[in-house]
C-alpha cells in the first residue's frame, strides 16, 4: 500500500515537471526600455540590472531551480505580479502621468525597503542594496520623476492611472 502511494506521488512529481510556464526572455531589446527614453546613470542601471529587472523587466536571468515545479511557478507568479506593477522594458509606452508616479514609487519602496521583496534578496544576497546604492537609485528617480512632472504638468496628487 505504501510503497503504492510513494510511486504514485513520484509519479505525479515528475509530471509536474514537464508543465513550465513561458520564459520571460525578451531576444531584442526593446525601444521602450526606461534606457531609450531617459538618461539613466550606468551605476543606476547596474542597481535596476541586479535587484529589479528579474521581476520588473522582460528579461529575467533564471536561476537554475526555475526548472524545479512548483518552484518555476512560484517564481513566474512573482514575475507576473512584478511587470503589471512596473516594466521598464515597456516604460517609454506608459503614460507621462504614469511614468512620473511610478518613478516616485520606486524611490518610496527602496526608501521603506519594500524593495526587492525579501525573498528574493534571502537567496540572491547581490541585490541587497547598500546605503550607497539606495541614495543613488532613490536620487535618480525622485530626480526624473519631478522632471517628467514638471515638464509635462502632471497633478502628482492623482492616483496612478491604470495604464
Ligand atoms: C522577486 C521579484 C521582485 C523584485 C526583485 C523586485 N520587485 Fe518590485 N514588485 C514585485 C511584486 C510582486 C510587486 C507587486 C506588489 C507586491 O506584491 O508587493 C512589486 C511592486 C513594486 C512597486 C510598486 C508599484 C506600484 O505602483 O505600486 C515598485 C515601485 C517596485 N516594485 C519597485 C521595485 C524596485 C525599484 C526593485 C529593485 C530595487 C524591485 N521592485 C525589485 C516583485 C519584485
Amino acid at each position: 500500500m505504501l510503497k503504492k502511494i510513494f510511486i504514485g506521488l513520484l509519479v505525479i512529481i515528475i509530471v509536474l515537471q514537464f508543465i513550465r510556464p513561458a520564459k520571460n526572455r525578451m531576444e531584442i531589446p526593446g525601444t521602450y526600455g526606461i534606457g531609450k527614453q531617459y538618461p539613466v546613470p550606468v551605476n543606476v542601471v547596474s542597481i535596476l540590472e541586479k535587484a529589479c529587472y528579474d521581476c520588473h523587466s522582460n528579461t529575467t536571468r533564471y536561476p537554475w531551480y526555475n526548472n524545479i515545479q512548483p518552484v518555476g511557478w512560484w517564481l513566474n507568479n512573482h514575475i507576473k505580479k512584478g511587470k503589471g506593477e512596473l516594466n521598464f522594458s515597456e516604460f517609454g509606452n506608459y503614460s507621462f502621468a504614469k511614468q512620473a508616479k511610478k518613478l516616485h514609487k520606486v524611490a518610496k519602496e527602496v526608501k521603506e525597503g519594500g524593495m526587492p521583496l525579501n525573498s528574493y534578496t534571502w537567496i540572491h544576497r547581490d541585490a541587497i542594496l547598500n546605503e550607497d546604492d539606495k541614495t543613488a537609485l532613490v536620487n535618480w528617480a525622485e530626480g526624473l520623476s519631478k522632471q517628467i512632472a514638471t515638464v509635462h504638468n502632471i497633478d502628482m496628487s492623482k492616483k496612478v492611472p491604470k495604464s
